[in-house]
């Protein structure tokens, strides 16, 4: 708990404007805040009740307490299978989540959307400040799509920023986008990181931003 408080004041110091917790994707919190298997062993033989869960979520206050709600965000990926997760009950996990959250007045919340539909829009009727939304794989026009339609305030996107520096512009300009090399993520060298072309070095090839 220590640690929280700890990075999220040693982050504002270097500059950072606030903190995202991460909850989501299998890591460490998911692991062990949120009923998983086979990951987290000593779960598996386990009843976790939802007051066993509520006393476990006290991580999420550790951050705000130390630099502000306003500051802090957190992300998370209910019943998404990342890592291994396997998350029973999640439409009750999750609302007990959302409401030891509510008071903390976070800035945001970002979630990965885990297939379920149904839970998202429970969470968007549920939650007061901005909604975050990564459809993990979908493609822009139906990611805008949730903005339009009032589930999420903001979309997040992954694999096709990293594959397009000038992004922004493209959805702008409507124009097509470079296409992600999967063989390259997730480590090796600076291959796939800083060498997709802008569409202004696609057109001009002797073009140096
Ligand atoms: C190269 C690469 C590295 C990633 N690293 C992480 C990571 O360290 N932690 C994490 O939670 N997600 C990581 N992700 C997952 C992305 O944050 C995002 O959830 C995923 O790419 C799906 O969204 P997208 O369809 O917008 O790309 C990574 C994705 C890629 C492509």
């Amino acid at each position: 708990m220590r640690d929280f408080r700890h990075a999220a004041a040693a982050a504002l110091e270097a500059g950072a404007d606030g903190v995202e917790i991460h909850a989501a994707n299998g890591y460490l919190i998911h692991q062990f805040s949120f009923r998983t298997m086979p990951t987290n062993a000593r779960m598996a033989t386990g009843v976790r009740s939802r007051i066993e869960f509520a006393s476990r979520s006290r991580w999420p206050q550790e951050s705000p307490r130390k630099i502000g709600g306003e500051r802090t965000g957190i992300i998370i990926s209910p019943g998404n299978p990342l890592n291994d997760i396997l998350e029973e009950d999640v439409d009750d996990l999750y609302s007990v989540l959302l409401r030891a959250l509510s008071p903390l007045g976070l800035a945001y919340l970002n979630v990965v959307h885990g297939g379920n539909e149904y839970l998202i829009d429970a969470i968007r009727r549920d939650w007061e400040s901005p909604l975050l939304l990564n459809r993990r794989g979908a493609d822009l026009e139906t990611r805008i799509h949730d903005v339009e339609s009032g589930l999420a305030d903001v979309i997040t996107v992954g694999t096709q920023t990293l594959a397009n520096p000038d992004l922004v512009e493209r959805i702008k300009n409507g124009s097509p986008l470079n296409e992600p090399d999967r063989t390259t993520f997730y480590g090796g060298d600076e291959r796939g990181y800083i060498d997709y072309p802008t569409m202004e070095e696609i057109r001009y090839p002797s073009y140096q931003s």
